[in-house]
C-alpha cells in the first residue's frame, strides 16, 4: 500500500469541495464547463443519495485544496449470479502534484471499495499512454473500448 505524503489525506467528496478546487482538478481530464455551485450541489446530492453505487474520493493537500479525485460506480448485473462490477472513472491528479503516487493511492482505495462492496471485477477505460500507470496499479489489459457519441 502506498502511503500519502505527509499532510495529505484521502476522504469522500464533501459538499464544500467546490470551494476547494474540485472542478479545477477534473479539468486535467477534459472540458468541465462553467459549472455553478448549485449544479455541483445537485450532482453531489444525487451521488450521496446513491452512495451504495457511487463513491467519489478526493485527496486534500496540506493547504486544504483538492489535488486528486476518482470515482467507482458499482453496476448491478443479472449475469454471474446477479454479480456486481465496479467501474473506475475520472481519475485526476492536479498537474503540479503528479508523480507523488497520489493517483496510485486513489486507485488502491477505489479497488478496496470495489472488493468490499462485493464486485467480482473492477474495470476502466484509459488512453494508451496511461496503460503503464494502470499496470502499476495492478490492472491487466482486456478487450477494447467502443464509443458512440449522442
Ligand atoms: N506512463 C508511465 N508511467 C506512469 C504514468 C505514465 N503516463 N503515469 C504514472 N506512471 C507511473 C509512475 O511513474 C509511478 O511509477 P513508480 O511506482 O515506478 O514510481 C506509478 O505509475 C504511480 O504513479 P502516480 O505518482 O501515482 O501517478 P499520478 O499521481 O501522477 O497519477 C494520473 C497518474 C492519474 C494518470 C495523472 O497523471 C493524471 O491525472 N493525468 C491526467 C488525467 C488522466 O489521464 N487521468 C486518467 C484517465 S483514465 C480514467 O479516469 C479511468
Amino acid at each position: 500500500q502506498a502511503a500519502l505524503p505527509k499532510g495529505y489525506s484521502i476522504r469522500p467528496l464533501a459538499n464544500d469541495d467546490y470551494e476547494r478546487g474540485f472542478l479545477d482538478v477534473l479539468s486535467v481530464l477534459t472540458v468541465i464547463g462553467d459549472i455553478s455551485k448549485a449544479q455541483f450541489l445537485e450532482r453531489f446530492h444525487y451521488l450521496k443519495a446513491h452512495n451504495h453505487e457511487y463513491f467519489t474520493l478526493v485527496i486534500v493537500s496540506p493547504e486544504d485544496r483538492i489535488v486528486g479525485s476518482g470515482t467507482i460506480f458499482v453496476e448491478r448485473k443479472f449475469i454471474r449470479n446477479t454479480g456486481l462490477v465496479g467501474h473506475i472513472e475520472d481519475i485526476a491528479v492536479d498537474k503540479n502534484q503528479q508523480g507523488k503516487k497520489l493517483g496510485l493511492r486513489i486507485i488502491e482505495a477505489l479497488k478496496y471499495i470495489g472488493a468490499q462492496t462485493g464486485c467480482y471485477k473492477v474495470i476502466l477505460d484509459c488512453s494508451k499512454q496511461n496503460i503503464p500507470f494502470y499496470e502499476k496499479c495492478g490492472f491487466t489489459h482486456k478487450e477494447y473500448e467502443m464509443a458512440w457519441y449522442c
